[in-house]
């Protein structure tokens, strides 16, 4: 989370893609990746990323469950990104080494991932669930928690979010537009990265 302000949430559906779109988001200075299970060819890709660019770091989104986890980590995901929390989740993940980011949008959702020993978090989905007014809030009672707000995160609020003392970065499909991808415009998604990293810079 401190190596990446930004964290690209992707979804693809073409394997073929993977690899220049990695290249494409490393260029523009983004190296860690997540891409989302919610295609057939989520995990080829993964695969294709993790072999094929080894100067990024790839991870799993939409990790949902125990066999998500490990199907991912098989596939060479080196973190696991999830919508929201269970403890079999969080189990799989341990044994299978990945570090997890798993979602939560309440108090009492917050406390049984830090009854499991997580600390940093994501929000989600951020905007919708209460945005940079809910992170404040939280600052209170969950002082130790650091998050990464999801959802609603847009180039315009994403400084906001990033200048708050317990957010340490943010994700957003802003970056890979799936028009953007489908015609392998591949400088856009470049320029969207650098775009995406200069902001993060002067915000924090
Ligand atoms: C996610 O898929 O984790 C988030 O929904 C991404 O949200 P966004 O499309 O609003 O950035």
């Amino acid at each position: 989370m401190l190596d990446s302000p930004v964290i690209p949430v992707i979804v693809l559906d073409d394997t073929n893609q993977a690899v220049p779109l990695a290249r494409a988001l490393l260029a523009g200075g983004i190296r860690m990746l997540e891409v989302t299970l919610r295609t057939p060819q989520a995990l080829a890709c993964i695969e294709a990323i993790a072999r094929g660019v080894p100067e990024v770091v790839v991870g799993a989104g939409t990790v949902r469950s125990a066999a998500d986890a490990q199907a991912c980590a098989m596939a060479g995901a080196r973190f696991a990104v999830s919508p929201g929390y269970t403890h079999s989740v969080g189990q799989a993940c341990r044994d299978a080494g990945l570090a997890l980011l798993p979602g939560v949008a309440t108090g009492s959702e917050i406390m049984a991932a830090q009854e499991d020993g997580l600390t940093e978090l994501k929000f989600f989905p951020a905007m919708q669930a209460g945005g940079p007014a809910m992170l404040k809030a939280w600052n209170g009672p969950f002082g130790d928690v650091r998050f990464c707000p999801t959802g609603g995160v847009t180039v315009a609020n994403a400084p906001e979010f990033l200048t708050l003392p317990n957010v340490l970065c943010v994700g957003g499909s802003w970056l890979t537009p799936a028009d953007t991808l489908a015609r392998g415009n591949w400088s856009h998604v470049t320029a969207l990265a650098f775009q995406a990293c200069r902001l993060a810079r002067q915000a924090v």
